[in-house]
């Protein structure tokens, strides 16, 4: 995710463009930077790091006279987060700019056609191949306009892009596919923009672009047309009630149920240039991994949350990817003094990119003569740097303290590898392949149903002072992640327990005081679960049982609450027991008056022992 916004009317643009960015800043926040025109030329301005950089760099008296002007806060997905990478970006003659939020899939064939036009770029941007071939069209087309819509008819992939140009002063030009893209209505005066918080000081007025729409401002007037045909759309213009706060978090009360509710977008998204059509079927690409030999064994090492996304995956890589694979807690990888022998890779998994005992265990790794493969959400992050190879779960920044849209991601890419490597192994699996492209819009169906049973759920259990999560398989990573979150946003203790290992003491815990939350999902493992429930209900143990249909049917379980959940290929039913484990969680902690952003004793990346 990035942050763009744009601004054409009366006022001083630039000021503008960097208030509205730091509005925007939990979009991204690893470069920016803005362009404008004044006294007829096309300026660029743009640093590396924290929006304060940029600040450092642009002197107020010299732009206060521009009106027109587009800035960027950069979440960088191709090219590392400097300064060369931040956006905007010129066509190859420099009077063409433009921000981009989104990822344009064929880029590299854009580029090397450029390049044989005699193109030379700057950066190692997608945006940049975009802004080259606007000018290249130009040559040809009748119009901007015109040159604008023949170039992103041809780019494949995601985005929103605002684009300015010196043949048209205060003009600005707009378009939008599968990213979010709105325009802010004032008086005299238009804003474009990724989010509302943008502009919502100065309108509450919103005309929302839909895919496939492109806009052009000039000052107070603005019209929309269709990026097909370029024939004129009809729009209205919403009034949005919204304060700053709820604006930022996109209406929810929380950033944890906004990131929560991102991800279906977040799987579209971590997919997004990972998978292509091919004769006989879908295929995972994986380039980051090609240069690798398949390893011998997989040793993940992580922490909290990421761990258990390790744990979900592990019967993934070894049944899917036929890859021997076992995990460590970094904590614990990096003082045993593991062994680790010719052919084999360590991987390790973290959001922040910059917790130190993952990092750690990266180093000792590398020490040891082992390949490292980094799982990271933070572009350019310690653990992206240092890594042999860096896969990005590209799910935008996280805000909230409890991770949840970075662990769906996690789980995505790692499902992504464990098909990588049994392709690589000569084994293919297009049922989960299929499966996975299909999630986004089954999990989008579901979550406001999830919300509400979580609701429901959390008023009949709140008082609990504790809680069992059981699961077996895949379900039992669930289990360990359920109860994590419950105990870092509520603050009742719950344990997560592998179902079968219950017999072996932690039954004597139960009675009417102690829930079980169990997960006992369609796959091989269900009847030993619903086993498991038996034991608990026999000892008078209170059960919330996950469940999904079965042969089109609700399985029949005597528990108090029943919580069904869509059906789905047993390899991929983490991605619907997941939310709806996040959601009891976040109920639980909201009933409570918990903070739920930012939970009492934790930060967002461990970066101490
Ligand atoms: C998750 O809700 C926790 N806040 C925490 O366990 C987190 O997952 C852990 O600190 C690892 O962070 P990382 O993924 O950034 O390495």
């Amino acid at each position: 995710m990035c942050g763009i916004i744009g601004y054409s009317g009366h006022r001083p643009a630039v000021p503008l463009l960097v208030e509205g960015l730091h509005r925007l800043e939990y979009r991204g926040y690893d470069s920016s930077g803005v362009a404008f025109e004044q006294a007829g030329r096309l300026q660029v301005v743009k640093a590396a790091g924290k929006l304060s950089a940029l600040e450092a760099k642009l002197e107020e008296n010299a732009y206060m006279l521009a009106t027109t002007g587009m800035g960027h806060t950069r979440w960088a997905t191709h090219g590392l987060p400097v300064e060369k990478n931040a956006h905007p970006h010129l066509s190859q003659d420099g009077r063409i700019a433009i921000v981009h939020n989104g990822i344009i899939e064929n880029f590299q064939e854009l580029k090397e056609e450029l390049l044989a036009k005699g193109h030379t770029f700057l950066s190692d941007t997608d945006t940049e191949v975009l802004a080259h071939l606007i000018g290249e069209e130009r040559k040809a087309a009748p119009s901007l306009r015109e040159a604008f819509a023949r170039a992103l008819r041809r780019a494949h992939g995601a985005y929103a892009v605002v684009m300015i140009a010196l043949e048209e002063p205060g003009v600005m030009y707009a378009a939008r596919m599968s990213a979010p893209l709105l325009m802010g209505v004032g008086v005299g005066e238009c804003f474009l923009a990724s989010d509302i918080p943008a502009f919502l000081p100065y309108t509450r007025d919103v005309v929302f672009l839909e895919d496939g729409e492109l806009a052009r401002i000039k000052g107070p007037k603005w019209e929309v047309l269709s990026l097909a045909d370029l024939s004129p759309v009809k729009k209205s213009v919403s009034h949005v009630p919204w304060d700053m706060q709820a604006a930022a978090k996109g209406g929810y009360k929380h950033f944890m149920l906004k990131e929560i509710m991102e991800q279906p977008r977040v799987i579209t998204d971590c997919l997004t240039g990972r998978v292509a059509e091919e004769k006989d079927g879908p295929r995972v690409l994986l380039h980051e991994l090609d240069a690798l030999p398949v390893p011998s064994r997989l040793h993940i090492v992580a922490c909290g949350t990421s761990y258990n996304a390790g744990l979900w995956g592990r019967q993934l890589l070894e049944g899917v990817g036929r890859i021997p694979t076992d995990l460590d807690i970094a904590s614990e990888f990096r003082y045993r003094d593991p062994m680790l022998l010719p052919g084999e890779v360590v991987m390790v998994i973290s959001q922040s990119g910059e917790t130190a005992d993952t990092l750690a265990a990266l180093r000792l790794a590398r020490e040891k003569g082992c390949k490292v493969i980094g799982l990271c959400n933070v572009v350019g992050s310690s653990i992206a740097r240092e890594a042999d190879v860096v896969l990005y779960t590209q799910a935008g920044p996280e805000i909230s303290v409890a991770s949840t849209k970075a662990m769906c991601s996690q789980m995505v890419l790692i499902a992504l590898m464990a098909l990588y490597y049994g392709q690589r192994n000569g084994v293919t699996d297009n049922a989960m392949l299929r499966g996975l492209l299909e999630l986004p819009e089954r999990l989008a169906a579901a979550l406001p149903s999830m919300q509400e049973r979580a609701a429901q759920l959390a008023l009949r259990f709140a008082s609990s002072r504790s809680f069992f999560y059981l699961g077996r398989g895949q379900c039992h990573a669930l289990a360990l992640e359920g109860a994590l979150k419950l105990k870092e946003l509520s603050y009742i203790h719950a344990e997560g327990y592998a179902a079968g290992e219950m017999k072996h003491g932690p039954i004597a815990l139960i009675d009417p005081q102690f829930p079980t939350f169990a997960l006992a999902l369609d796959d091989a493992l269900f009847a030993k679960v619903k086993s498991n429930i038996q034991e608990v209900l026999a000892r008078q143990g209170r059960v919330i049982a996950l469940v999904q249909e079965r042969e089109g049917r609700t399985p029949d379980l005597q528990v108090e609450e029943l919580w069904v959940l869509p059906a789905s290929l047993p390899a991929l039913s983490g991605f619907f027991a997941l939310p709806a484990l996040q959601l009891f969680s976040y109920q639980m902690a909201d009933y409570l008056g918990k903070d739920v952003d930012q939970p009492r004793n934790l930060a967002k990346s461990v970066t101490v022992e």
